[in-house]
């Protein structure tokens, strides 16, 4: 596990470099889900494949810009599942984005077979944070020397004060909305850029919060994609003694996408706003 957390930190920053200084505008295709790939999604993509590709204990790889699985080496042990740029419609705006990694081991693609777990922050800073099942989260700085270093375990608190509620409001049901309102009325304060990777990562080194991206009237299964983007992010969570479910109550982490580019509802929080959230829903447990 350790030399694929060694590719990524390689991948960060050669990403974070290209975010810097290519060409923001868009190539000519889409992708699997029908989003119009900018320039920058393709060549994220592509060094994420170069660099993966290089390491033998992958046997495959997963990407939300390739419609197909990619076999790599067929001895290896891990599918690798990837979001090579989360936020591509707010790069142009420079605000932060990301990439996303779920490490699978062999060909469980599920909650179950995911084994590891990382996310870089392209902000301001280069950031980094990786998790392996049964170990606490941890993040990194990447510093002037361009070696990452390590900061502190990540935990959430039990309550925390933002909320990063996504989706079109119009099209939330009044269930959700009503709980929405719920919390800013107790006085949590709205934080939502438009990219998972920061609003996620602000929730966990602030201590706490809820992030919510909802089915709506218009995408009944939510936006976000299980395995490259919502189950790397609940393994974070889940160490960090947070929770991360579903519209149902099921953990995500309980998962099974019928097909790799399958999304799901989902809602990533500290103790309180999840149980204050199976309130809301009128959810069991
Ligand atoms: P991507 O750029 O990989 O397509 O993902 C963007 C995602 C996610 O980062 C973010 O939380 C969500 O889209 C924002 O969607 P809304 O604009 O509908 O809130
Ligand atoms: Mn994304
Ligand atoms: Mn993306």
């Amino acid at each position: 596990m350790v030399t694929i957390f060694e590719n990524i930190k390689k991948i960060a920053i050669k990403i974070d470099k290209a975010i810097k200084e290519e060409d923001l505008g868009y190539s000519n295709n889409c992708n699997a889900t029908g989003d119009n790939q900018l320039k920058l999604d393709v060549a994220s993509d592509a060094l994420i494949e170069h660099e993966l590709k290089t390491n033998r204990l992958i046997k495959a790889l997963i990407s939300e810009e390739k419609e197909d699985i990619m076999k790599v080496n067929q001895d290896g042990k891990y599918t690798v599942c990837y979001d090579p740029l989360d936020g591509s419609s707010i790069v142009d705006v420079n605000l932060s984005v990301g990439s996303i990694f779920g490490i699978y081991e062999g060909d469980n693609l599920s909650g179950d077979g995911l084994v590891a777990a990382a996310y870089v922050v392209y902000g301001p800073r280069l950031e980094l944070v990786t998790v392996v099942k049964g170990q606490p989260a941890h993040h990194y700085r990447s510093g002037s020397s361009g070696l990452f270093s390590s900061q502190c375990d990540i935990y959430l608190n039990e309550k925390g004060k933002l909320n990063a509620p996504g989706g079109t409001q119009k099209n939330w049901s009044a269930t959700h909305k009503k709980f929405i309102d719920s919390l800013f009325a107790e006085g949590y304060r709205l934080r939502y850029s438009g990219g998972m990777v920061p609003d996620l990562h602000q929730i966990l080194l602030k201590g706490g919060g809820l992030f919510s991206y909802p089915g709506t009237t218009d995408k009944p299964n939510g936006k976000l994609r299980i395995l490259f983007e919502v189950l790397p992010f609940a393994l974070i969570y889940e160490a960090a003694n947070a929770e991360a479910i579903d519209d149902k109550g099921n953990r995500l982490l309980e998962i099974t996408p019928k097909h790799h580019h399958d999304t799901t509802p989902c809602f990533f929080g500290s103790k309180y706003e999840i149980a204050k959230l199976k309130e809301a829903y009128e959810l069991n447990g």
